[in-house]
């Protein structure tokens, strides 16, 4: 039974294990702590101050999702897009059919061999500067058909003219992959109205999002979910969390924060495995609207560990009001891809990862063209300026974003499936941000002398951080010369005006060395 403001001894209290018990007990009962070490400890004046690391152990849980990827895959039964044998080729030659369609919609002559220069192309298609990397997409697939090649600002028309059958094609599509219906349906309800979207007609979210009837849009994110890699990762992050949420230090909950959460499909997806466990989750979005929806949803369900906020990840978090350090995970679907830089963006979300923490990408790791068609009305598919590393997609493959976050200042990366080959959609990329969680054991006899130093100065001005007083003194307990002369210290620290006349109670953390030999 441990005792409100007790005082406890600690002998090896400034090695790994030591420091561990002490951290329990200022932060469950506020201890007065004596911890006696065989050297002297670091001087008051050089106890850093506490900035919290993460309440998780993220490497062990990382190398636990590894060791489980295989088994995790098992359960899941993948039904993928890429094993479907001549679906890319029909989408792409449908992509390159709504392209022809928009051109000609737009009056140029294509069964007439004439050059054009891009720019007056894009002026005769009346092309608003927004859709100028979608446009380049359609001509793309105007090359891949042989209407037009391409040759830096140079657009020739081939005088090649294939006879499209968009509707024909459409059905036989619909046909030959049934489960995919309402995707070729969104592909039609975006790409069929290219003239009026990319002129500024009419909105091209509003085609998206079907002007007010979102059914086959959803109908259709749902379609390719299912035949994607998804499943699997939001399998995967599902383990992870879970096995972060039970090895959470007793310091507080796992705070996690979700950026770009949106519609909330990930959320959805996390939200089962995280109910009944000390888990913190706060929501947020840049997007007022996505963040009270979210609210509301919580509400009905009456999940009282949620969160919400808005906040833009492209931008300083801190000024937007949100603590450094404040997090132990963050997870994020498809939404760091959509943002201006994504070496700026990974750098903000370093900021706000407690040392220690561990961020958690899911993201659409392959383009397509019809990819492009779809999603290439939203402003945030082009939003990316970081020309230097992302020049016709917004999005990169997973080595590229173990570099990128690599250049952000995380280590410990890891990329899931990870036996990634071209056909993968969706990934997962884990990292983990430097510095020592709360409460990890060093090992004593660690090379890394420098990092044992940091770690006891931090974790001593913690102990008092969380509501503990803290003594040290300086002496070996296998000799009695030491201790004499510590007991001449001892009376003094635990007869100090607050623990005098209280009992002491004694932990006795053997060396590192003798546990080693019951091992
Ligand atoms: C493709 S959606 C993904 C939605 C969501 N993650 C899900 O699982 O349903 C991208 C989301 O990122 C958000 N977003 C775009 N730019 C952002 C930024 N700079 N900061 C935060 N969120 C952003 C959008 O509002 C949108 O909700």
């Amino acid at each position: 039974m441990l005792k409100k403001r007790g005082v406890y001894l600690i002998t090896g209290g400034l090695g790994g294990v030591g420091l561990t018990i002490a951290e329990y007990l200022a932060s469950t009962v506020q201890a007065r702590l004596v911890l006696v070490g065989r050297e002297a400890a670091p001087p008051r004046s050089e106890w850093e101050s506490p900035v919290d690391g993460a309440r998780v152990d993220a490497a062990s849980a990382l190398d636990q999702l590894t060791r489980k990827e295989a088994d995790i895959r098992r359960d899941v039964a993948l039904s993928l897009m890429s094993s479907m044998h001549g679906l890319e080729q029909t989408l792409d030659r449908l992509c390159t059919a709504y392209a022809l369609g928009f051109v000609e919609r737009s009056g140029i002559d294509v069964d007439r061999p004439h050059v054009m220069d891009r720019r007056a192309l894009e002026e005769a298609c009346r092309i608003l500067p927004g859709f100028d990397r979608l446009f380049s997409c359609l001509l793309r697939a105007l090359e891949d058909g042989g209407v037009v090649r391409l040759n830096g600002a140079a657009v020739r028309f081939t005088g090649l003219r294939p006879s499209y059958d968009i509707h024909g094609m459409r059905q036989q599509a619909i046909a030959s992959f049934p489960q995919l219906t309402a995707l070729f349906e969104l592909l039609d309800q975006s790409a069929g109205q290219f003239h009026l979207a990319l002129t500024g007609e009419i909105s091209a979210l509003g085609l998206l999002f079907g002007d007010g009837n979102v059914d086959t849009f959803k109908r259709a994110v749902a379609a390719i979910r299912a035949h994607s890699w998804v499943p699997l990762c939001e399998a995967l992050v599902r383990a992870l969390l879970g096995a972060l949420a039970r090895a959470r230090r007793p310091s507080g909950p796992l705070r996690i924060l979700e950026v770009g959460g949106g519609d909330g499909l990930l959320t959805d997806a996390l939200l089962p495995e995280l109910q009944g466990k000390p888990v913190e989750y706060t929501f947020t979005d840049i997007s007022r609207s996505f963040v009270a929806s979210a609210e509301r949803r919580a509400g009905d369900r009456g999940d009282r560990f949620m969160r919400f906020g808005v906040l833009d990840i492209s931008s300083n978090p801190v000024e937007q009001g949100y603590d450094p350090g404040a997090f132990d995970v963050i997870v994020a679907f498809n939404v760091v891809h959509a943002t201006k830089g994504v070496t700026t963006t990974l750098t903000n979300l370093h900021r706000l990862l407690a040392p220690g923490g561990v961020i958690v990408l899911q993201e659409s790791v392959r383009s397509a063209r019809w990819v492009d068609f779809i999603w290439g009305l939203t402003d945030g598919w082009w939003a990316f300026q970081d020309e230097a590393l992302r020049m016709e997609s917004p999005l990169l493959g997973l080595d590229a974003w173990g570099r990128v976050l690599r250049d952000a200042g995380f280590e410990t990366v890891r990329a899931f499936p990870s036996d990634a080959s071209h056909s993968i959609d969706t990934g997962l990329i884990v990292a983990i941000k430097s510095g020592t969680a709360e409460g990890t054991i060093v090992d004593k006899r660690s090379d890394d002398r420098s990092l044992v130093l940091a770690h006891r100065r931090s974790t001593l001005s913690r102990l008092e951080h969380l509501g503990g007083e803290v003594e040290t003194i300086a002496a070996d307990v296998a000799d009695p010369v030491s201790m004499n002369a510590a007991m001449c210290v001892f009376p003094a620290a635990t007869q100090s005006p607050s623990h005098r006349g209280t009992e002491v109670s004694v932990c006795f953390v053997p060396p590192l060395a003798c546990l080693s030999r019951y091992a």
